[in-house]
């Protein structure tokens, strides 16, 4: 896989992240080519990664084994259009843009095209992403997009596309549930008097290490939450407070909005 061809549409967050993953892949950066528009940006990329840089989508596309779209959905019509017709009949297209069907894209592209669409998160940029593909494409296919992906942390797949939309709204959009969590709990600690520094740090680390523990312990969530939860104690105190509030539901129901809302825009 190190010495496949990639080349990017768009140079933005994603893409680097993308980048720097499969650089820590050992995978080679003058297989790498990037499409940006952005000169500064272009010399950016190609400073800091040794990688191949260019303005001109057709070049990305010619000759490369795997085509990695990586720009905002709104561009992405432009951005397709403008490349169809110069990719190799084997090129495996992957996608991040949310929300943008494989449909839409065999249609802009060439219905030929082997397609594999992803819904990728932040902690991508981290080294720490989850990544959700769908393909109906060959074996092949996937598992070079699938390449791509774990160089930025883990993968998984659907079945169907329609699938995406609770993806988003778990994975997705995930990330900004727990900054919430971290905002608040961090905000609550300086009304109890810790300076905000402290406070900061406390939840930071705390997240880190609910995290961890969460996949390494090889426990559930719920088993991790009783564990740390004595029956009359502090834990105990601050559990009772936000089930009685409505946390639990309005967790779910704000899962809920963010799938239908991916619908939406879909
Ligand atoms: N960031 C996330 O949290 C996240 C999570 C999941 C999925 N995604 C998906 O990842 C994709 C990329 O997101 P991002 O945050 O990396 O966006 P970004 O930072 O805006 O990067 C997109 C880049 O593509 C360039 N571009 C625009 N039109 C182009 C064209 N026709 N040809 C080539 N390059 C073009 C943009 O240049 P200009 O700035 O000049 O327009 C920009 O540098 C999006 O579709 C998004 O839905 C992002």
């Amino acid at each position: 896989m190190q010495t496949l061809k990639i080349s990017f549409i768009g140079g933005g967050n994603m893409a680097e992240a993308l980048i720097a993953g499969l650089l820590s892949s050992n995978h080679e950066p003058q297989n790498i080519l990037v499409s940006e528009p952005r000169p500064q940006r272009r010399l950016e990329l190609s400073d800091q990664y040794g990688i191949r840089t260019t303005a001109d989508n057709n070049e990305a596309a010619l000759g490369t084994d795997i085509l990695v779209l990586a720009v905002k959905p709104q561009q992405m019509r432009d951005a397709v259009r403008s490349i169809a017709g110069h990719l190799g009949e084997q090129a495996t297209v992957v996608s991040i843009a949310a929300g943008v069907r494989t449909a839409s894209l065999a249609e802009w592209l060439d219905d030929a095209a082997h397609i594999v669409r992803v819904m990728p998160n932040t902690p991508a940029l981290v080294g720490a992403g989850m990544s959700v593909l769908f393909s109906k494409a060959g074996g092949t296919y996937c598992q070079r997009a699938e390449y791509v992906l774990k160089s930025c942390g883990e993968v998984a797949w659907v079945d169907h596309e329609d699938q995406l939309h609770a993806v988003t709204a778990v994975s997705g959009s995930g990330p900004a549930y727990f900054f919430l969590l971290a905002e608040m709990m961090q905000a609550a600690g300086v009304s109890l008097g810790l300076p905000k520094a402290l406070a900061e740090k406390l939840a930071t680390q705390t997240a880190l290490g609910a995290g961890r523990m969460l996949c390494e312990s090889g426990r559930s969530a719920e088993a991790l939450r009783h564990q740390v939860t004595s029956p009359g104690g502090t834990t105990q105190a601050a559990l009772d407070v936000m089930y009685e509030m409505g946390l639990p539901d309005a967790v779910r129901k704000g899962v809920v909005a963010a799938s239908k809302r991916s619908a939406e825009l879909g």
